[in-house]
Parts: structure tokens; sequence; C-alpha cells
């Protein structure tokens, strides 16, 4: 079964660092096997269109996307990049990651805004969930056909430790009984070569959301390669 690796680069790095680095992650990775693995980055979208072109010049077998998208669709709305701009270099677009709901007030209505504007254009949603709670609040009338529900505790972002694979196996089949039939789960939160293992080895769980452990090449090489 094909797991899902997003690297959600936060905002972090400038443009040679980004592509030094996804230089260094295209050498590490070259030759390997990765047919069980999807590598999707997430870089700032200030850096998109460059990295889609690195990835295209060096043939790398990786998927892009963003880590949000504007809640207009389009007009007078000074700095926001909406879904329609991204569509043409990005596949996948997070959605109410906890850093956005808990810093930019992101409330479950302006996300199924974004999950709504994400199908519209062809994008498919990472939609970023933190409790029952949030997996309820979410319109799961949706005319979707593939999406994904990341589940994170804030708590756990940016530390080393991840949650009871139990909770989180419990967590995914809740997903999976609330959810239309092509969700797909992922978990993030403390994510690391040391921590990724069990979790991609377990049957409930479609990929990880990694952040701070995926800005150095070779640590996310390591959580990439089975
Ligand atoms: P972390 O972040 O891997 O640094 O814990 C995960 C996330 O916020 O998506």
């Amino acid at each position: 079964m094909t797991k899902y690796i997003f690297a959600n680069w936060k905002e972090n790095r400038n443009l040679p660092e980004t592509q030094t680095e996804l230089t260094k992650l295209g050498e590490l990775l070259s030759g390997r096997d990765l047919s069980q693995r999807q590598l999707v980055l997430l870089p700032p979208v200030v850096f998109l269109i460059s990295v889609s072109e690195q990835i295209a010049r060096s043939s790398l077998p990786f998927g892009l996307g963003v880590q949000d998208i504007s809640t207009y669709e389009e007009g007078s709305f000074t700095g926001e990049v909406s879904a329609r701009m991204v569509k043409d270099f990005a596949s996948f677009s997070l959605v109410g990651h906890s850093e956005r709901r808990r810093l930019f007030v992101e409330t479950a209505e302006v996300v199924n805004g974004k999950v709504a504007l994400c199908l519209k254009f062809g994008l498919t949603p990472v939609i970023c969930v933190r409790s029952r709670e949030d997996l309820e609040a979410i319109d799961w009338n949706l005319d979707a056909g593939k999406l994904f529900v990341a589940f994170e505790d804030p708590q756990l972002i940016g530390g080393e430790e991840v949650e009871d694979l139990i909770k989180i196996i419990e967590f995914s089949k809740l997903v999976q009984s609330l959810t239309p039939a092509e969700v797909r789960f992922i978990y993030g939160g403390g994510v690391s070569p040391r921590t990724a293992r069990p979790l991609l080895s377990s049957p409930e769980i479609d990929g990880l959301l990694v952040g701070h452990h995926s800005l150095k090449a070779e640590s996310l090489a390591e959580i990439i390669l089975p």
C-alpha cells in the first residue's frame, strides 16, 4: 500500500536554501525503491514555481502542494493567494492546520469554505483536525473524488514524541466511520526518523504529515525510505 509523506516546510528557509536541500534530497533518494511511497512537498507558496521547475528538471518523483489557500476565490483581497492561482503547480493543499486555526483564527466555517474551493479548482484537500469536534464540524456532504484527513495534537507539534499508536488507530477508525469512502488518513505531530517506522507499518495509517524533521534532506529521506 502506498504511504503518503507530506513535508510541511512552514515558514522556513530562503530560496537558495530550499533549492540546496531539494537537490540533496533528490541525490539521497536517487535509485532507491519508492514504489510504496509518495512524497508531497509543501513549500512556502512563494517558492512553489521554483520547486515545481526543479522537480521537473531533475525528474524527481515528488508531488507538490501548498500549506494554505485563500478563503476567497478572487478579487480585492490584498496578500491572498487563491486555489485557482496555485492549481497549475500544486495538486494538494493543507486546510485548517492547527497553527492556522490558533494563530489566524480559522473557524470551522472558514475551513469548510477552503475545502470547497480546493475541490472546485481540483486541489486535493488535506484537512487537518485536532479532535473529534473538528472532525464533526467538517461538512462531509462533499463531492470529493479524493481527500485526506490529517490528525494532529497541537501539543505534540514541534516535539519529538508522537501520539499513542492505539489512540491514532482509534481516530483513524472514527474518520473512516464519519467520512466518505475515499478518505485517506494521515498522522502528524512529532514525526521523526525514530517515530515514523511504527506509524508507517500500521495498515490504518495511510501516511504522515512531517514538519521540522522534513527540513533536513537526510532526516526526510530516512523517514521516507522503507
Ligand atoms: P512537526 O509538525 O512534525 O514539527 O511536529 C507537524 C505539523 O505541524 O504539520
